[in-house]
């Protein structure tokens, strides 16, 4: 196994032993936005903002992004780049073996949202390729209904896993960073090129008009601080190591604070954008009352049937979308193979490829449960999804705002620019005194819907 050359503060040595680097700057920047950038932004965003009183949602999501997403990805960044490992052996070599469970925690979160996420990744594939040679369907529901059970979805989800897994087991430089420094710049300029063409549609101004109204009321609401939270974790592919990962094969000259916010920032653009997109094209056919039906499936049932009703230029449009959420899937994808490849690797001195392929394929496996169950989709995703990943982002602030043996200021400073290197005090603050009780207080939220979901889960099978 190689071990990476120790690094304790003052240590600014570049070598990071033999473990692979990132090639570029914007290749690291870009497989981190494509990370963060998913399945998350392009559906699940829009309708919380839209239930969750809209522009009102949007400031306390960006809130939320600048207060606890910022910095807990900072924290992600400097235990990755200082210890040039992934997170089980990064939080044994900064915190001792009573962390070691924390990286267990992320390894889980990271196989289990994999396993579903590559489901609902598989759906997208089907319905880009089925715009492709059929045409949207006339009966999207009972489509979906069909395509949410069946062999095919079990199918499209192995697909899905055979890609992801390809292209993990080559590499970082010429897989991941190769993968995204084409997939990214697509997936922006179909977004922007959707969201141009939404404009011109007859209902655009009562899409944005009912996705961006402020609804006050809503800025208090606790279920809807939560729901911001738990999505700014989701969203920017934090509490499960996948910065953290990424980060490990930075050199050390990276300003980590100045990578931090342009990928929150790009995270949040396409998010944002992606719903001036679904908004109008629901509101130009009339669909808003499927927006209120949260479930997954809305994506699946009221767009594609929008597309439908649009003629040509709907499944032209529609083919585009579903390719962009392909990307999008694929990209995120990627960071949680790595995750749970490269502990593998660094654990237990697997080839990559090797790791890769076992995990993978055991990924598959165990997300043929969710391929052919919607309510296992719906409970893993609550349980790794949602708790995993509030309770891993808990861990993380404490660990790094009051246990960690390096200093995290000196690794947060390390290659920063000097106008940055002056917020780093109060990063550390927000780390140490406002991050833990924040989610804390998210956690037991998370906690009692998890325990509901596994109610229902029960009850109903
Ligand atoms: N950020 C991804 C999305 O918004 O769809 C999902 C995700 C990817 C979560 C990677 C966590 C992660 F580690």
């Amino acid at each position: 196994m190689d071990q990476p050359s120790p690094s304790l503060p003052g240590d600014d040595r570049p070598s990071t032993g033999s473990r692979e680097l990132w090639g570029t700057r914007w290749g690291f920047v870009l497989a981190a936005v494509g990370s963060a950038v998913g399945l998350g932004n392009m559906w699940r965003f829009s309708y919380i903002a839209a239930e969750g009183g809209g522009a009102a949602f949007l400031m306390v999501y960006i809130v939320m992004v600048a207060l606890i997403g910022i910095p807990l990805m900072l924290c992600e960044l400097a235990v990755g780049r200082n210890t040039h490992l992934s997170p089980i052996g990064a939080l044994r070599r900064l915190g001792g073996r009573g962390w070691v469970p924390l990286g267990f925690l992320f390894v889980a979160a990271g196989f289990l949202i994999l396993s579903y996420y590559s489901v609902i990744a598989g759906w997208t594939f089907r319905y880009a390729l089925e715009g492709i040679v059929f045409g949207f369907p006339s009966d999207p529901g009972a489509h979906f209904e069909g395509l949410a059970s069946g062999g095919t979805a079990i199918g499209f989800h192995l697909v899905f896993m055979v890609l992801t897994i390809g292209i993990v087991m080559v590499g970082i430089q010429k897989g991941i960073e190769r993968a995204a420094l084409i997939l990214m710049p697509t997936l922006f300029l179909i977004v922007l090129g959707l969201a141009i063409w939404a404009m011109t549609l007859e209902g655009a101004a009562e899409g944005y008009a009912f996705y961006l109204r402020p609804d006050v009321g809503e800025l208090m609401n606790p279920t809807v601080i939560r729901q911001a939270a738990a999505q700014a974790f989701f969203s920017l592919s934090l509490g499960m190591g996948a910065m953290l990962t990424y980060a490990s094969y930075l050199s050390r000259d990276t300003d980590l604070n100045e990578e931090a916010v342009t990928i929150s920032f790009a995270d949040f653009m396409v998010a944002f954008v992606a719903g001036m997109v679904v908004f109008p094209v629901i509101f130009a056919l009339g669909l808003q009352d499927a927006v209120s039906e949260s479930t997954v499936g809305a994506l699946f049932i009221s767009l594609p049937g929008a597309f439908q009703e649009m003629g040509g230029v709907g499944r032209f449009v529609g083919i585009l979308f579903f390719v962009a959420l392909a990307v999008g899937a694929i990209t995120s994808a990627l960071s949680l193979l790595e995750v749970v490849t490269s502990s593998i690797i660094d654990e237990f001195g697997f080839l990559r490829r090797n790791a890769a392929v076992a995990m993978g394929v055991l990924i598959a496996l165990f997300g043929l449960l969710s391929a052919v169950s919607l309510d296992v989709l719906g409970l893993v995703d609550q349980v790794a999804g949602d708790l995993f990943l509030v309770l891993g982002a808990l861990g993380l602030s404490i660990f790094v705002g009051w246990f960690m043996k390096v200093n995290p200021a000196t690794e947060l400073a390390r290659g920063a620019r000097p106008g940055l290197v002056r917020v780093i005090p109060a990063v550390l603050f927000l780390v140490r005194f406002v991050l833990p009780p924040v989610i804390a207080v998210v956690l037991l939220f998370s906690i009692r819907d998890a325990w509901d979901a596994f109610g229902a889960f029960f009850a109903g099978g």
